[in-house]
C-alpha cells in the first residue's frame, strides 16, 4: 500500500511538472510576441507624438521600449524554437551572440533617441536611424517572412 501511494504521488508529480513545463514554453513564446507587438504599437505612438512636437510625452515610451528589449533577451531559451506559431528562425540559436547584440543595440538606441531628440534637426531621420532600422536589421535575419 505504501509503495502504491508512492507510485501515485510520483506519477502525479511527473505529470504536473510536465504540464507546467509545457505551459511555460507557451507562456514564453506568447509573452515575447506580446512584447514585440507592444513595441510596435509604442513605436507608432512615438512617431505620432513627435510629429506634433510632444517630445516629453514620447520619452517615457522610448524608455519602455528599451526596457522591453532588455526583457526580451531572456525570452529565447533553447526549448522555445518551435510551436505556438512562433516566427523565430533557428538562426537565432545558431548565432545567439549576434542576436543578443542586436537586441541590446535596439535597447541602447531607444535610450539614445530619448537623449538626442531635444536637439535633433531631422526628427524623421533620427527615428529611422535609432528606432525603425533596428527592427528590419533583426527581422531580415532572425524572423520568418510573415
Ligand atoms: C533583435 C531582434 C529584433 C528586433 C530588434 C525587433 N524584432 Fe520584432 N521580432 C523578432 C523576432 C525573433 C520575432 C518573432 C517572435 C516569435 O514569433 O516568437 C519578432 C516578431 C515581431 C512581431 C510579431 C509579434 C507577433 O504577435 O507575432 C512584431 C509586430 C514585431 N516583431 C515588430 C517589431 C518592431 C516594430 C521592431 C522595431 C521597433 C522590432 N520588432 C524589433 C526580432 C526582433
Amino acid at each position: 500500500m505504501k509503495k502504491f501511494k508512492l507510485l501515485i504521488t510520483t506519477t502525479a508529480f511527473i505529470l504536473s511538472s510536465t504540464f507546467v513545463y509545457a505551459q511555460s514554453i507557451e507562456e514564453i513564446i506568447k509573452g515575447r510576441k506580446a512584447m514585440f507587438s507592444e513595441n510596435y504599437q509604442n513605436g507608432k505612438k512615438i512617431s505620432i507624438l513627435l510629429k506634433s512636437g510632444k517630445k516629453d510625452e514620447a520619452k517615457p515610451i522610448m524608455k519602455k521600449m528599451s526596457d522591453n528589449y532588455k526583457k526580451l533577451l531572456d525570452y529565447f531559451p533553447e526549448n522555445t524554437k518551435e510551436g505556438f506559431k512562433t516566427e523565430a528562425l533557428p538562426s537565432i540559436w545558431e548565432n545567439k551572440d549576434e542576436f543578443n547584440a542586436l537586441m541590446q543595440k535596439a535597447s541602447n538606441d531607444m535610450l539614445k533617441l530619448a537623449k538626442v531628440i531635444d536637439t535633433a534637426d531631422d526628427l524623421r531621420a533620427i527615428q529611422k536611424e535609432l528606432m525603425w532600422s533596428n527592427c528590419s536589421a533583426c527581422h531580415n535575419r532572425f524572423r520568418a517572412p510573415h
